[in-house]
């Protein structure tokens, strides 16, 4: 069985025969597990020792864990197992299974149209999501997306959305469905009763050292996604110093094996790998992002952001790129956004009072010390500095400043005059905005041409 963990540095370890994970049992005078049907420390041992689990044993974890039968400590052990032993394609496929069946699902009415979504393993700066989903329901899709909150330096979409004034990201599966019927997309949260395996076993891992495992990744995101009753997702999977994959090499593993589960499970199922070694667009921060989208859905904006969004929607949406193009451009991307905030609680007469709605206390320019070319922006250092302006959140219970972070960024290749303005730092405090100031200048390389 292959190895998949992810160690930091994005290195991914092969263990050889015999390696690692011994039978420990009989080293400790304990005679080795026998397997006795579903007994959950068999199980555990079974796969400490490197075991294909069957789909019903699988499924009998999880839904023992998500009732409440089977306590964190037996479940942080069996993920302690995935993670040095890891789990065969079928295994993983069974555990997404269980994953999303471990709450409600869509249920889409006969006669829709295509269901879609795209998911991204995160980045800096990454608004892709307010673009493309109102873009592709105006392509004759369906965007039933259910998205998360950011956690370290990447953000969330959930969190962007919330910028807007009274926008409403709890909502049912029910609210949903009528929206969907109506305007073809809806962004939300997860409900209680969405995947709550994913849930529970998430903060877990969170806790127990399991996160970076590619078969608890691709379960964990594939089982939400595939309880949108998909007919068609795209990956966006980032590997770079703003990403959760660091290397390439990670990040192919993810999408192989999150395109697998999708094949598994009868979904048309795309992945693109994406650097993520700049931040995408100019701005990081939640309003400041929604404000850059915006500009996007109005046919402008950074062209790395458009150019994101086309590819990942070209893949799902069943137009042209052409025809995609058109919806920005024309206005009709940017009609739907306006009605998806008014259908969730907000005002789209805000959208285009963002700034002030939000604005930072301080807000300071950066400006080069040299003339030059830019030769990096460093993704992990801007997000790092946009976490520490208190634009993400440390732990899941912290809450998000919607106004700080980073606008007019510059973009690697552009060149630059002495003096010209590089960042805007949007803070809150001087001393953040100290702290801000230096990190940028650290992130950002200008070479003498
Ligand atoms: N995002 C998820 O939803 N799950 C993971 O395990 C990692 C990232």
């Amino acid at each position: 069985m292959g190895d998949n963990r992810i160690l930091s540095g994005g290195v991914n370890l092969q263990i050889s025969e015999g390696g690692g994970c011994q039978k420990r049992d009989w080293l400790w005078g304990v005679p080795p597990c026998k397997p006795t049907g579903m007994h959950v420390p068999t199980l555990i041992c079974r796969k400490r020792e490197g075991e294909e689990l069957s789909a019903q044993e699988i499924a009998f974890l999880i839904d023992g864990y998500t009732c409440g039968e089977i306590p964190d400590y037996q479940m942080s052990a069996f993920a302690m197992a995935v993670f040095f032993q890891g789990m065969t394609p079928v295994e993983i496929a069974a555990l997404t299974r269980a994953m999303m069946q471990s709450g409600d699902c869509f249920s889409h009415r006969d006669g829709r149209l295509p269901v879609v979504d795209k998911h991204s393993t995160g980045g800096i700066g990454d608004k892709v999501s307010l673009v493309l989903a109102p873009l592709v329901a105006c392509a004759g899709c369906w965007v039933p997306m259910v998205s998360g909150r950011g956690l370290g330096i990447t953000g969330g979409t959930l969190d962007k959305l919330e910028a807007i004034p009274g926008f409403n990201v709890q909502v049912g599966l029910d609210h949903a469905a009528a929206q969907l019927d109506d305007l073809g997309v809806v962004m939300m949260g997860q409900t209680e009763r969405f995947c709550p395996a994913d849930k529970k076993l998430y903060a877990l891992r969170d806790v127990s050292g399991t996160v970076p495992s590619i078969a608890l990744i691709t379960a964990s995101i594939m089982s939400k996604k595939l309880a949108e009753s998909l007919d068609r997702l795209v990956l966006d999977v980032k590997y770079g110093s703003g990403a959760f994959m660091q290397t390439r090499e990670d990040a192919e593993a993810l999408a192989a094996s999150m395109v697998a589960v999708g094949q598994e499970m009868g979904v048309e199922v795309h992945a693109v790998l994406n650097p993520m070694h700049e931040p995408t667009g100019r701005a990081v921060g939640n309003a400041l992002e929604v404000i850059e989208a915006l500009e996007c859905l109005d046919g402008g904006g950074p062209t790395d952001l458009r150019q994101v969004v086309l590819e990942l929607a070209e893949k799902i949406a069943g137009v042209s790129r052409e025809a995609l193009e058109s919806l920005l451009d024309g206005g009709a991307a940017r009609q739907r956004f306006d009605r998806m905030v008014a259908a969730q609680g907000g005002d789209p007469a805000d959208l285009a009072r963002l700034h002030e709605i939000h604005r930072a206390p301080i807000i300071h320019e950066v400006v080069a010390n040299s003339a030059g070319v830019v030769t990096q922006v460093h993704a992990g250092m801007v997000g790092q500095a946009a976490l520490q302006l208190g634009a993400g959140r440390a732990k899941a219970s912290d809450g998000v400043d919607f106004a700080v972070g980073f606008d007019r960024l510059v973009k690697c290749g552009e060149t630059v005059r002495e003096g010209q303005v590089i960042c805007r730092i949007h803070a809150r405090t001087d001393e953040g905005c100290e702290m801000a100031e230096a990190a940028i200048r650290a992130a950002v390389k200008i070479s003498k041409i």
